[in-house]
């Protein structure tokens, strides 16, 4: 057993609260990681407030970095004082898993939102031996320690700032691998993302990277915009004040938008950001909505004949392992500036972090252990 410090979710929509928790040994498939950072990602507010089936009390988190102090008898892939991302993890096993695309895991609720191991361990307990959900996206990040899957563990550069490593294990991964591995279009296309927080910023670096030549960013924050803009952006747009629609067909000069990512999960966005892509243009979502929510869609003729495709994305239908080595290279070549994005927190402050990106004061926050 180890002593650690770990931000404790114990009450649907409440604080979390700072604790000494009990750390259990490593299992032969797990690595202890001693964590230097974690990011907060909007998902973790959305579990926090009941959103998903993770059970409560828990540790969350799952945006992690830090040091491999220990590996269990069955590691193969990191050894003690390796530097390592912390993504979502996956079964390795599953059609989906065997195919690449295990951001697609039959296994996902499991190995994500069970809040334990498949075994039905916890690796975290109450003083009192009160079981704390743990294995949160594998890892449980808000904790000084935790027991890792091997699945959720991404060798890194160690010269890299903590503060740009975190981010790459969810949110960023989620937004710039929509565009770079599953979007993926072409020099020269239109592309706009409605919502800039971190994963639509995200995105936006990464349409960038791609050689998009029309980069809109659609939010309420004109500070967002600003941010946009400066990471790459050829256009903003306020959706408070502005007409989204019309806004998106005059400044694709009436043809409409050739990609769009959504990560608002809000219906009528979704819905008018159908009505505004091009001919065989493509709407992809990301954004977390409550369990059956919909969105009404156009599907009469005018819209019809534009041949055009809708799809949800998962976790940039990225391959941890390839992608976030690829966004750290990016990002010492300077043409991936994250580090625009974050503020660090203490952990002693965690709850300001989620308000403060709640509220759209901090894109996204990282603490520093
Ligand atoms: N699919 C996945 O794999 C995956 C992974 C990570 C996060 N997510 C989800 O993606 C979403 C975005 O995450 P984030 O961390 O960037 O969150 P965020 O809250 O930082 O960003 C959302 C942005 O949307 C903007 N917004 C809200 N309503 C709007 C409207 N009507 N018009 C335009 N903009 C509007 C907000 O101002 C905010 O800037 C969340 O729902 C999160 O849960 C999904
Ligand atoms: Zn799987
Ligand atoms: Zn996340």
């Amino acid at each position: 057993m180890t002593t650690v410090t770990a931000a404790v979710a114990r009450e649907y929509r409440a604080t979390l609260t700072l604790e000494q928790l009990e750390l259990d040994e490593i299992r032969d498939d797990e690595v202890r990681v001693r964590m230097v950072a974690t990011g907060v990602c909007h998902t973790d507010a959305v579990v926090r407030d009941g959103g998903a089936p993770t059970p409560l009390p828990a540790v969350l988190g799952h945006e992690g970095t830090g040091v491999v102090e220990q590996v269990g008898k069955a590691i193969t892939t990191v050894s003690p004082g390796d530097h390592v991302v912390l993504a979502a993890a996956y079964c390795g096993t599953c059609r989906q898993c065997r195919a690449g695309r295990m951001a697609y895991c039959e296994n996902l609720f499991a190995q994500d939102f069970g809040g334990q191991r498949t075994d039905g361990s916890t690796a975290l307990s109450a003083p009192d031996g009160t079981p704390i959900a743990s294995h949160f996206f594998g890892q449980s990040s808000f904790s000084t320690y935790a027991n890792v899957v091997e699945s959720s563990l991404v060798r890194v550069d160690s010269s890299v700032p903590p503060e740009v490593l975190a981010p790459l294990g969810c949110g960023v991964n989620t937004g710039a691998g929509a565009v770079l591995n599953e979007l993926r279009p072409p020099a020269g296309s239109s592309f706009a993302v409605t919502g800039a927080g971190a994963v639509g910023l995200a995105a936006v670096m990464a349409a960038r990277v791609a050689g998009c030549t029309t980069i809109i960013a659609v939010d309420l924050h004109d500070s967002r915009l600003e941010l946009a803009r400066e990471i790459g952006a050829t256009h903003t747009i306020n959706s408070r004040s502005m007409d989204m629609a019309d806004e998106l067909s005059a400044i694709t000069g009436g043809e409409g938008v050739n990609y769009i990512l959504d990560t608002t999960g809000i219906p009528s966005v979704v819905s008018s950001a159908a009505g505004a892509l091009s001919i065989r243009g493509t709407l992809a979502v990301v954004g977390a909505a409550a369990p059956g929510t919909t969105a009404a869609i156009d599907i009469g003729v005018p819209s019809l004949v534009k041949g055009w495709t809708f799809k949800t994305i998962v976790q940039g239908s990225s391959v941890p392992q390839v992608f976030i080595p690829t966004m750290v290279e990016l990002w010492k070549q300077g043409r991936f500036p994250l580090d625009k994005l974050v503020k660090t927190y203490k952990l002693d402050d965690i709850n300001t972090a989620f308000n403060d990106s709640e509220s759209g004061a901090t894109v996204k926050p990282v603490v520093i252990f």
